[in-house]
């Protein structure tokens, strides 16, 4: 009996120190541009599958895939489409509608398709 009281106490402690400490490291580690993939998922059906296929991979040989790219190349071709870096009458109109927030959160849904 004293050993289960004491073992109560142990685990009870123990979660007054984990809790705080385990919200805290989810607060230090969720970035502020966490992707939201529900978003990006819904992004990606109704503005994006059109062309570059739902699940990013195309069927025009003009349109390229985005399934598997990289993160950061997916990110940065937007964010070339919205500055005129790159140019294109299809995919320039498309970008300037993507906040940056939809960027990252498209970026991140493709590469991971
Ligand atoms: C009307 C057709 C169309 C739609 C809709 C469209 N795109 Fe594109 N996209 C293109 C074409 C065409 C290109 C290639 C243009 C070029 O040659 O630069 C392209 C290129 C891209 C690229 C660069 C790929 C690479 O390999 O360099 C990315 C990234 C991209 N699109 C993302 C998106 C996302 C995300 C959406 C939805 C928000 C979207 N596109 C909607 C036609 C479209």
């Amino acid at each position: 009996m004293q050993i289960l009281t004491r073992v109560t106490v142990t685990s009870d402690r123990l979660r007054g120190i984990a809790l705080p400490g385990l919200w805290a490291a989810m607060l230090l580690v969720s970035p502020v541009q966490a992707a939201d993939m529900a978003a990006a998922e819904q992004q990606a059906q109704t503005l994006c599958a059109a062309c570059h296929g739902p699940q990013g991979i195309s069927s025009n040989p003009l349109w390229p895939n985005l399934a598997g790219q990289q993160e950061a190349y997916l990110a940065k071709s937007i964010k070339d489409y919205q500055s005129g870096a790159r140019n294109d009458p299809s995919m320039s109109p498309i970008a300037q509608m993507l906040s940056e927030q939809d960027i990252a959160n498209l970026a991140a849904y493709f590469s991971a398709k």
